[in-house]
């Protein structure tokens, strides 16, 4: 359970505010050998950390993974300090208040009175500006963001946000804290959402966007997304489980102090949902409807099997059309254009597409197939886990069901979509992979750092530069140009960052 990896260049950590986060925040510190005083508004509310705290340490020991003489030296390092002026002799003091400007403000002003001039002011504040926060200290330059995630223990990252006065010695030694803790440090500027939560804004957004699209239903988005997207939990199961309030109002929150940047760009659909008070799993009901704890998640039943009809494949790159042809080959259908040819298909044939960011109508069109036998299938991440297929408006019940079987003639789920520039998986990779790569022109952190943070942050299975590089960031940048072309939404816009590099073909790590 310790972990801490080298000497904290910090002694005494105060720690104010001991809710979900400064109690998480003061374990791993007393961990790290610190000496932890807490102090908490709410009468009772230090002893409850104490105790909370302490229970994980004692499960600890019981499982035989820490010594009771360590949890002792542990528990030795929690001290309470009754009131404000106890904090004296601190190093540094950490706030975990409620998140309001002026009460982050009059807090540190209040101990700027109490602390000697050398002690650090660091704030956990996830949205506030930490500049704007100094701004009312009279020493702005030892003040700095020092952002943990929930639960403080098992999220191992913590972010380090020096404000535009911070001292850059204040920041190697909160920086110096934080890996002391044993959490990997990310340093960021002070930015709205800093790193992680600003990454994490396309996943939500461009779901929900495909969703009020109506492309198809939030179950099938969440399954696209963890079967070929990798994603530990979909999006719409992931906004119940932090629940609506929460989640609406930081998509506002960063999209305003973006001054209306579309990439970010909420959508109307939350906010009714919040009106309406389905904010997913604290209310028994959100996107999905939770019975005991479990979401209610309707079977998936596999198409029938049909009889096999001659196939015409549409691909128009060289991969997309060898992985269709061993598809087809081992379904033992026909392929009535093994060789590219001049030919067209015969009056019978299905046609399948693999379009990149372009709906199967226009695709179709473009390729002058009709569009009524036409079926796009999605192969940004392959045919292993899931195969996504989208129709045209035009597409015949026959000849959807047709690629249906052939798709799942070997047992793999099929996900059947509405037109949509992009299928589902393509759109919210393009989305992660583009705000990763402004994020990176912006300068907010390096980009390895953009990368490890979001696999810790949010949990992804690539950072968003590593996972442009994974997909290909030639195909990332084709999907948002054809996006872009067919919607005009300059939310698919790409970014310098990604076209640079993409059209170099450099990794879009490289600096
Ligand atoms: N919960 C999260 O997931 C999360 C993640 C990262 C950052 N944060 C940030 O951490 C901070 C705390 O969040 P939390 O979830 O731990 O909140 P919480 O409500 O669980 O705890 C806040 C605690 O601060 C105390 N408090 C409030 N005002 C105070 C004051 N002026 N002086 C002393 N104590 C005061 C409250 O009594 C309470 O015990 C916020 O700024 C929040 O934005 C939260």
């Amino acid at each position: 359970m310790p972990n801490a990896t080298a000497t904290p260049p910090f002694k005494t950590l105060g720690i104010v505010g001991t809710g979900a986060m400064g109690r998480g925040i003061a374990q791993i510190a007393a961990q790290a050998g610190l000496t932890v005083l807490l102090h908490d508004l709410r009468e009772g509310a230090v002893t409850e950390a104490r105790e909370f705290v302490g229970g994980i340490w004692q499960r600890a020991v019981d499982k035989q993974r820490l010594s009771e003489a360590e949890a002792e030296r542990y528990r030795a390092n929690l001290k309470e300090a009754a009131t404000l002026g106890e904090l004296a002799g601190c190093d540094i003091v950490v706030e975990a208040i409620v998140e309001k400007l002026e009460a982050k403000q009059a807090l540190f002003q209040q101990l700027e009175e109490i602390l000697d001039d050398q002690a650090v002011l660091a704030t956990n504040t996830s949205s506030l500006s930490v500049t704007a926060i100094a701004s009312s200290c009279r020493l702005p330059q030892r003040v700095i963001g020092f952002h943990f995630f929930n639960p403080v223990p098992l999220m191992k990252i913590v972010e380090v946000i020096p404000g535009l006065r911070t001292a850059s010695d204040v920041a190697d030694r909160v920086e110096a804290l934080g890996q002391a803790m044993g959490h990997f440090t990310a340093r960021t500027t002070d930015t709205p959402g800093f790193l992680v939560n600003h990454a994490g804004r396309a996943f939500g957004t461009e779901a929900l966007r495909i969703l009020g699209e109506r492309v198809t239903d939030h179950v099938t988005i969440d399954r696209i997304l963890v079967d070929q997207g990798g994603f530990r939990m979909g999006p719409f199961a992931l906004l119940d489980l932090t629940g609506l309030d929460v989640s609406h109002a930081v998509m506002e929150s960063i999209y305003h102090q973006y001054y209306e940047e579309p990439r970010f760009r909420p959508s109307p659909l939350t906010r009714q949902r919040l009106t309406a008070g389905l904010l997913g799993r604290k209310t028994g009901e959100g996107f999905y409807r939770y019975v005991e704890g479990k979401p209610q998640v309707p079977d998936e039943t596999p198409p029938p099997p049909v009889e096999p009809r001659p196939v015409w494949i549409g691909a128009e790159d060289d991969e997309a059309r060898r992985q269709l042809i061993g598809l087809v080959t081992a379904a033992g259908w026909p392929l009535e254009n093994a060789e590219e040819s001049h030919e067209t298909p015969t009056p019978d044939a299905l046609c399948l597409l693999a379009p990149l960011g372009e709906d199967a109508t226009s695709c179709a069109l473009r390729l002058g197939l009709p569009a009524e036998r036409c079926v796009a299938v999605d192969l940004l991440a392959g045919l292993e886990r899931r195969r996504s297929l989208m129709l045209t408006p035009a597409t015949r019940a026959a000849y959807r069901d047709a690629a249906a079987a052939l798709f799942a003639h070997d047992g793999t789920p099929v996900s059947l979509l509405d037109d949509s520039t992009g299928f589902v998986l393509q759109r919210v990779v393009a989305c992660i992979v583009n705000v990763g790569c402004e994020i990176a022109q912006q300068g907010v952190a390096a980009p390895q750092t953009v990368d490890r943070a979001v696999e810790l942050g949010l949990g992804y299975p690539h950072g968003p530069l590593a996972m442009g590089d994974h997909y290909g960031s030639r195909r990332i940048l084709t999907i948002l140009d054809n996006m872009l072309a067919a919607t005009g939404d300059p939310r698919y816009r790409a970014s310098p960052w990604l076209r640079r590099r993409a059209t170099l073909d450099m990794p879009l790590t490289a600096v």
